[in-house]
């Protein structure tokens, strides 16, 4: 297979150079990892007070440097700031309406200060935890560093979750601020905010606040004593005190942030994520994965509602003092060149993004690219799935002009930051392999009892060792965190991905083994679906498997059998999706509704979701919209009992 090395140019200005400084650098940390993390994170961060003690690992529960006072938001900004570097551009902000802003790491400084000046005076504190809920606008950083400065917990709802999800995630975390706006701007048209927070909150009375930034000045209902707008607030501050609010002086184990992912049954968990570890590497791996250097303009084109946007648009970039663009809306808006337009105007060096916007843009042919100067890139990243070989090649020839390395980076909310991944100055590329793991990661494959299986062949992705910006807990079940993540290979972390390393030590991520669905890069679950289909007063059961999609890498499809009555099946269909979209929220909209008589389920009553897929799957599929019950009651007495599918 053909591999693809880096330049030479690219090596001699590369943070690490060659293959054989890779290894020696992936050879220290694992023969002490606590020491290597250790040194990093003096040399690396800012702290208040010197740790004590690198780790402390009662397994599955782990501690980063004990005894240590430090402030993530201070990281991101004072420090920076302090090393002279206040009049660097932090943000590049582009609105999708083509509003722009650029703010320099001084000016962004003073807004967080501001803004954490507001809701300290609003009486929240350290501890406390802050739900936000925001389009992709400088204030959405604005809000979690000023979170972060005081120690606020914040959780960060995307903008596509509905009224309902964002009920549940404000209930699980006993929230008791929300931090919104009244919209946002998305292919021209402006996506309300506000409403959903209204509604949701009806069931939230611990939320004494909603703070409301004015984004699109559309006409929205205050409720008197608990919403209040962000501009009055901070016109209202004292001048002297307004820009005068010191860092607080944290634990590294404290609370930075809570992100609610699917998991394998129908209720999100909320993975936590501490300040100290995290921030370590987030900073580390804007240096080695993306050979950050100080005159790069740095764009990651993620929404910080995912995890990629907190610690590839926020934490990394700014606390490793890095250019960093925003760009509020879609990709194809006003036209299919807008990331392109970008690029060229700002002059990006190192662009990151996901297979199914590579995919996407791929479809509109090459002219969209072809007609801007994309010279000033270097390096190319991507990340949320396996990248399929034809895109890679799109990407790395049509974009990058086979001037730039592409970094595959896989990793997971869990993991916090980048675990496999090339370094792009050492490590040449093999596409669609995520190739070696970074310093301080062990990787294995193993089999479903935990042994090894060796080189080619196929088992589960498993991190055998505790890292800095590893998921401390699922909140408020430590439980649930333990089974998860640390049963099926006692002391080592499940991922949920099935992979492969061939001759070269390379890892091929090649999906998720349980149910999670990977859709745009954004992970579902199917038990989430299937509870809020059988919401619906016509639903008796349902089923949800993921099939494959050109774009999106995989598709929603459900399955379901409805109560007794005479049903429209075309109009339900719709009524359907929108249902889904109601509990969830727009994305998680099924492609694709089949109505069946029955499901096809083991003895013991599971549905066997594998025949599902290979009905949805297979070429020779079952076609209209009506699978019959004989087709279930063959299949499942084709598939025997596989109990544990
Ligand atoms: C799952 C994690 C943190 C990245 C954004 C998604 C899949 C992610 C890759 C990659 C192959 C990948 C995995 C993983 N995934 N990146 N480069 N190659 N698979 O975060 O929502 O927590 O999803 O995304 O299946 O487990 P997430």
């Amino acid at each position: 297979m053909t591999t693809y090395p880096p330049s030479d140019d690219f090596v001699k200005r590369a943070h690490v150079q060659g293959l054989e400084a890779y290894r020696a650098l992936y050879e220290q940390a694992k023969a002490d990892p606590e020491k290597f993390w250790s040194e990093l994170a003096q040399k690396e961060l800012s702290w208040f007070k010197p740790f004590t003690k690198g780790l402390e690992w009662n397994p599955p529960f782990a501690k980063w440097f004990t005894g240590g006072k430090i402030n993530a938001s201070y990281n991101c900004l004072d420090r920076h700031v302090a090393a002279g570097r206040s009049a660097k551009t932090a943000i590049v902000f582009e609105g999708e309406p083509g509003d722009q802003r650029i703010i320099s790491y001084q000016e962004l400084h003073r807004l967080v200060c501001r803004f954490a000046s507001v809701i300290k005076q609003l009486g929240y504190k350290a501890g406390d935890r802050a739900i936000i809920y925001m389009p992709m606008i400088p204030e959405l950083p604005i809000a979690l560093l000023a979170c972060a400065r005081l120690g606020i917990t914040h959780s960060v709802v995307f903008g596509g979750f509905s009224a309902e999800a964002l009920k549940a995630r404000a209930q699980d975390l006993d929230a008791t601020l929300v931090i919104t706006a009244d919209g946002g701007w998305r292919r021209g048209k402006e996506v309300a905010l506000k409403g959903a927070v209204d509604e949701s909150l009806e069931e939230c009375p611990n939320v004494r606040n909603v703070v409301v930034y004015k984004r699109t000045g559309s006409d929205i209902p205050m409720t008197a004593g608990r919403d209040l707008w962000w501009h009055e607030l901070d016109q209202k501050l004292n001048a002297q005190e307004a820009e005068n609010c010191p860092a607080e002086e944290l634990d590294p184990e404290h609370p930075l942030f809570v992100l609610y992912t699917s998991g394998t049954t129908g209720k999100p968990k909320g993975i936590l994520h501490t300040t100290g570890g995290y921030l370590l590497q987030a900073t580390m791996t804007m240096k080695w994965v993306f050979d950050l250097s100080p005159e790069d303009v740095y764009w990651c084109t993620a929404d910080i509602g995912w995890v990629t946007g907190h610690s590839y648009i926020v934490y990394g970039p700014l606390s490793a003092g890095a250019t960093s663009v925003l760009y509020e809306g879609s990709p194809d808006f006003p036209a299919f060149d807008r990331f392109w337009d970008i690029i060229e105007r700002h002059k990006v060096s190192i662009f990151y993004t996901s297979p199914t916007a590579i995919r996407a843009l791929i479809r509109q042919g090459d002219d969209w690219p072809n007609k801007h100067d994309l010279s000033s890139l270097r390096l190319l990243g991507s990340v949320g799935e396996p990248i399929n070989p034809a895109a890679w090649q799109w990407f790395y020839k049509v974009i990058g002009k086979e001037r730039c390395p592409i970094v595959d980076t896989w990793w997971q909310t869990e993991t916090g930051a980048i675990m496999i991944s090339p370094m792009p100055g050492a490590v040449p590329a093999k596409p669609g392999s995520a190739t070696l793991p970074l310093p301080g990661i062990i990787v294995e494959v193993v089999d479903t009892k935990g042994i090894e299986v060796g080189n080619n062949r196929e088992g589960y992705l498993i991190i055998k060792q505790p890292w800095p910006s590893m998921v401390r807990t699922v909140w408020g079940d430590p439980k649930r965190f333990e089974e998860q993540y640390w049963s099926r290979v006692p002391g080592s972390y499940f991922t949920g991905d099935a992979a492969r390393r061939d001759d070269d030590g390379y890892y091929w991520v090649l999906g998720r083994v349980d149910d999670v669905m990977n859709v745009s890069g954004h992970r579902l679950s199917t038990m989430e679906i299937e509870s809020a289909l059988v919401h619906h007063p016509a639903v008796a059961e349902a089923a949800v498997v993921g099939k494959p999609h050109e774009i999106s890498g995989q598709a929603v499809c459900a399955f379901v059998t409805l109560k007794k009555g005479e049903w429209d099946h075309k109009a339900l269909q719709q009524e359907l999706r929108q249902f889904v979209g109601h509990e969830i929220g727009p994305f998680a909209r099924p492609e694709e509704i089949r109505f069946t008589d029955a499901l096809p389920k083991t003895r013991s009553g599971k549905i066997i979701r594998r025949l599902l897929r290979e009905i949805v799957t297979s070429k020779g599929a079952p076609v209209g919209d009506i699978t019959t019950l004989e087709d279930m009651t063959v299949l499942a007495s084709l598939s025997s009992q596989h109990d544990d599918d």
